[in-house]
């Protein structure tokens, strides 16, 4: 059975634009194989540096994923720092990575040219990803554009060593989720928490209104038909409307006489109805203390079942058996 594999940081709250773009795509990859997904909190820690923060978006993060139909009957759900695996296996990997390739990462020059510290942890972000991916001899990762980069890395790592030790480790295919489109913000660019401009997953109903009520318009007067084409009411419509609504919201666009405060009022309703059984989903984990916790031990007990294995056979190929 093919195996799916991938990691999600716990580095803020969840906004839709992780939903649509990343988290949906992974859910439904659980009708097609094994799907390991895990919290990447080592890898939140090269951002994140305060512990009561990390300790929440780690737990949020994995509320939200399981209220959001992660299953973990199905699935392989863990954190990554419970399977101290992937930091030992990150440390023999690092011997043989060049540091050429870790300099070539668009990832790392542009979280230091925002003003991230040059750490050695997140220069060598992409040594513990790749650690990630071959501890599970994982055959595919989907992950968006952004991390393309990141597996062609995990790639040349996992030859290098079978070059160099024998083959060892399963060189992983990427899987580059082109379809999913960019969710655009509130201002109409990008969705994200680097520009503020998010509509997180979870608001309670007046915070997500009143986020909903800000996006950003242009000055079309009420009577006026208005551009569909770049409006982000409309694109964010689209992801939680049905197509009978959305028509509908493009024929009001078209014909005028309908402001954007109407628009953003059906947004809203649309959005809070489609997450409504997330949400009660969520509130019922929330009502279960404990139960999120002992899914995690579980799956870091399955977890490393798999990665001593794989770790054995890395162990005894370097020498270190
Ligand atoms: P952010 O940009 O808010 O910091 P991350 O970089 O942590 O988000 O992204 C986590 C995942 O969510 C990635 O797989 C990324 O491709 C996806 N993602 C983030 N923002 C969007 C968006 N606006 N549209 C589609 N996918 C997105
Ligand atoms: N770097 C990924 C991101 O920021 C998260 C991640 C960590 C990951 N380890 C991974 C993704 C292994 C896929 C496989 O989105």
């Amino acid at each position: 059975m093919t195996r799916i594999l991938t990691g999600i940081q716990p580095s803020g709250p969840l906004h839709i634009g992780n939903y649509f773009g990343a988290m949906r795509p992974i859910l439904n990859l659980q009708e097609r194989g094994e799907v390991i997904v895990f919290l990447a909190d080592l890898h939140a820690l090269t951002t994140v540096r305060d512990a009561p923060t990390l300790r929440e978006y780690s737990r949020n993060a994995a509320l939200d994923l399981l209220a959001c139909g992660l299953d973990p009957e199905r699935s392989l759900f863990f954190r990554q720092s419970d399977v101290p695996e992937h930091a030992e296996l990150m440390w023999i990997l690092a011997t043989l990575t060049p540091v050429g390739l870790l300099e070539r990462a668009h990832a790392y020059k542009d979280k230091v040219a925002r003003g991230l510290p040059a750490s050695a942890g997140l220069f060598t972000y992409p040594v513990l990803q790749a650690a990630d991916i071959l501890l599970y001899d994982a055959d595919v990762v989907p992950v968006g554009k952004d991390q393309k980069q990141h597996l062609e890395m995990s790639r040349d790592i996992a030859v290098k060593f079978n070059e160099a030790y024998g083959p060892t480790l399963k060189v992983p295919e990427p899987e580059i989720s082109e379809e999913v489109a960019t969710v655009p913000g509130l201002d109409g660019q990008k969705m994200s928490k680097s520009y503020g401009n998010t509509v997180e997953l979870f608001l309670e109903e007046k915070p997500l209104r009143k986020r909903i009520m800000s996006i950003v318009t242009d000055s079309t007067p009420l009577e006026a038909p208005k551009p569909t084409e770049s409006s982000t009411i409309l694109a964010l419509y689209r992801l939680v409307a049905s197509p009978e609504q959305v028509a509908q919201m493009a024929v009001d666009h078209a014909a005028g006489g309908v402001g954007y405060g109407d628009f953003k009022k059906r947004l809203f309703e649309a959005t809070w109805e489609h997450f409504a059984p997330m949400r009660a989903r969520r509130a019922a984990l929330l009502a279960e203390p404990g139960h999120v916790d002992e899914v995690l031990r579980h799956g870091a007990h399955r977890a490393r079942t798999i990665a001593q294995e794989v770790m054995e056979r890395v162990r005894a190929a370097v020498g270190l058996r």
